[in-house]
C-alpha cells in the first residue's frame, strides 16, 4: 500500500430535519452576508428554498439569493454571481442543490476570494491562494461535492468543461436530509447512484499494492449502492435505501475509498468531462456510456484486479481463468447499468457521433496531444479516441 493523507474537515449534520440547523450552523461560521445558491427550480418547489431562507432570517443572519444554476455549471453564472457578491458584501455561500449548484458556489467562493478571473484557476494558468467559505444543503444524492475538494465548471467559450481540486474549497458543513431526494426523477436517482459507483470504482482500479482494509470498503460500498439505488428505484420514499445513497455519496468521493492506493484512475471522469461539455448530459450517465469500453480496454493489464471486483462485487462464478472471470464481471456491471436505465453506449444519449466529433473530443480530453488521462493504463490522445470509438453505439 501507499502512503496516505486523508483529509475529510466537513461538519456532516444528516438525519430527517437536519434542516433545522441550518440557522445556527450558518450563525456559527460568523459571517456578515451570505449567498443563498441553488438551481433551476426543484428547491424553490420543494419549499426547501423557503425554509433555509426562513431559518437564516430567524438566525438573524442577512442573505440573498442567486438561482439558475444548471446541470454542467456554467461560468458565466460563476461570473455574475461573484459579482453580486462583491457588490453585496457576501461573505459565505450557502449552496441549496445538488453537484452542480454546490461547485457553482465553490467558483464563486474563489472568485471573491482571489483577484483574478476565476477560469485562470479551471484553466489550470493559476492557483487559487484561498476560497471564501462553502455550507452546502444537499438535495441530491451524487457527485459528492458536499464532501470532496473538487469543482467541475463549463465555460461556454469553447464549451471546457474543466475541474479544480484544492482542500481551500472542502464545505464548512454539509446538511444531509435523505428526505429532500424523495423528489428525484427516477432518471436522475440512476445517474446519481452511478456517479457514487464510479467515485469508487476509478480509485478501486488500480495497478498498486492496496490496503485491504480499502478495498472492503470499497467492495461493501459498491454493492450497498447497488442494492440501494434498486430500493430507491422501486420505492422512491424509501427511507434507509435513500439514506444509504446520500452517504455513499460522501464517502465515495472525501477520500475514504483510496486510502493507501495511488489516487486511483479516473480516466471514466474525464472521458465524460469532454462529453458533458459539448453535449449536456447527466454526469453519471455520461459515465456508464463509457465505463464498459474502458473497462475492456484497458482489463489485459491486470485481469487479476478485474477478477477481484468481478466476485467481490458482482457476484459472479469464477471462470477457467482471470481474464474469463474479469469479463464476466464487465458484463455484469454493464448488465445493471442498463437494469437501472442508464445508457451503456454513448448513442444511448441520443448523441451521433461522426469520426471528427470523436478526433475532437480526444484532442480536447488529452488537452490539445499534451497530456494522458488515467494511471490503471495511461490513455494518449490515439487511445482515448479509440474508447470513444467502442463506446459510440
Ligand atoms: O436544478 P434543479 O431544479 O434543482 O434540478 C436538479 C438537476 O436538474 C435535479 N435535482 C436536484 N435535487 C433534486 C432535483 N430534482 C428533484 N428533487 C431534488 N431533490 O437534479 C438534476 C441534477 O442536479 P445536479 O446538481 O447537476 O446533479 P449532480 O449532483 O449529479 O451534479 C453533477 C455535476 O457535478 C459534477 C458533474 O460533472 C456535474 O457537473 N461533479 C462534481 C464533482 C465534485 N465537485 O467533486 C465530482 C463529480 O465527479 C462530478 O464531476
Ligand atoms: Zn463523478
Amino acid at each position: 500500500m501507499k502512503n496516505f493523507e486523508y483529509y475529510a474537515p466537513t461538519h456532516v449534520v444528516f438525519g430527517t430535519n437536519a434542516v433545522e440547523k441550518i440557522g445556527e450552523l450558518v450563525r456559527a461560521q460568523g459571517c456578515k452576508k451570505v449567498l443563498i445558491h441553488y438551481g433551476g427550480g426543484s428547491a424553490k418547489r420543494s419549499g426547501l428554498l423557503d425554509r433555509v431562507s426562513a431559518a437564516l432570517e430567524q438566525a438573524g443572519v442577512a442573505a440573498v439569493q442567486l438561482g439558475g444554476v444548471v446541470p454542467n455549471p456554467r461560468l458565466s453564472l460563476v461570473r455574475e454571481g461573484i459579482a453580486l457578491c462583491k457588490k453585496e458584501g457576501v461573505d459565505f455561500i450557502l449552496a441549496v442543490g445538488g453537484g452542480s449548484v454546490i461547485d457553482s458556489s465553490k467558483a464563486i467562493a474563489y472568485g471573491i476570494a482571489n483577484d483574478c478571473d476565476v477560469w485562470e484557476f479551471y484553466a489550470k494558468r493559476q492557483v487559487p491562494q484561498a476560497c471564501a467559505p462553502v455550507g452546502a444543503v444537499l438535495t441530491i444524492a451524487a457527485a459528492g461535492s458536499e464532501m470532496s475538494n473538487s469543482s467541475v465548471i463549463t465555460n461556454e467559450d469553447g464549451w471546457l468543461k474543466r475541474g479544480l481540486s484544492s482542500e481551500l474549497s472542502r464545505c464548512k458543513f454539509a446538511v444531509m436530509d435523505p428526505t429532500l431526494t424523495y423528489t428525484l426523477p427516477a432518471y436522475q436517482t440512476a445517474s446519481g447512484a452511478s456517479d457514487i459507483l464510479m467515485h469508487t470504482m476509478e480509485r478501486y482500479f488500480t495497478q498498486v499494492d492496496t490496503l485491504p482494509l480499502t478495498d472492503s470498503i470499497a467492495e461493501g460500498l459498491l454493492r450497498s449502492v447497488m442494492h440501494d439505488v434498486r430500493a430507491a428505484l422501486d420505492n422512491p420514499e424509501d427511507y434507509d435505501a435513500r439514506a444509504g445513497l446520500m452517504w455513499a455519496s460522501s464517502l465515495s468521493h472525501n477520500g475514504l475509498t483510496g486510502c493507501g492506493t495511488d489516487g486511483g484512475d479516473w480516466s471514466c471522469h474525464q472521458l465524460e468531462h469532454e462529453l458533458g461539455g459539448k453535449y449536456d448530459i447527466a454526469h453519471g450517465a455520461g459515465l456508464c456510456a463509457v465505463w464498459s469500453s474502458w473497462a475492456r480496454t484497458v482489463m489485459p493489464a491486470n485481469p487479476a484486479r478485474f477478477a477481484k471486483f468481478a466476485v467481490n462485487v458482482m457476484g459472479v462464478e469464477p471462470g477457467a481463468d482471470d481474464v474469463e472471470t474479469a469479463n464476466r464481471g464487465i458484463d455484469a456491471m454493464e448488465a445493471f447499468f442498463a437494469s437501472i436505465g442508464m445508457p451503456t453506449r454513448i448513442g444511448q444519449m441520443g448523441i451521433d457521433l461522426s469520426e471528427e466529433d470523436m478526433r475532437e473530443l480526444a484532442y480536447k480530453c488529452s488537452f490539445m496531444n499534451t497530456r494522458k488521462i488515467g494511471r490503471f493504463v495511461p490513455l494518449d490522445q490515439q487511445a482515448i479516441y479509440e474508447v470513444y470509438k467502442r463506446a459510440r453505439a
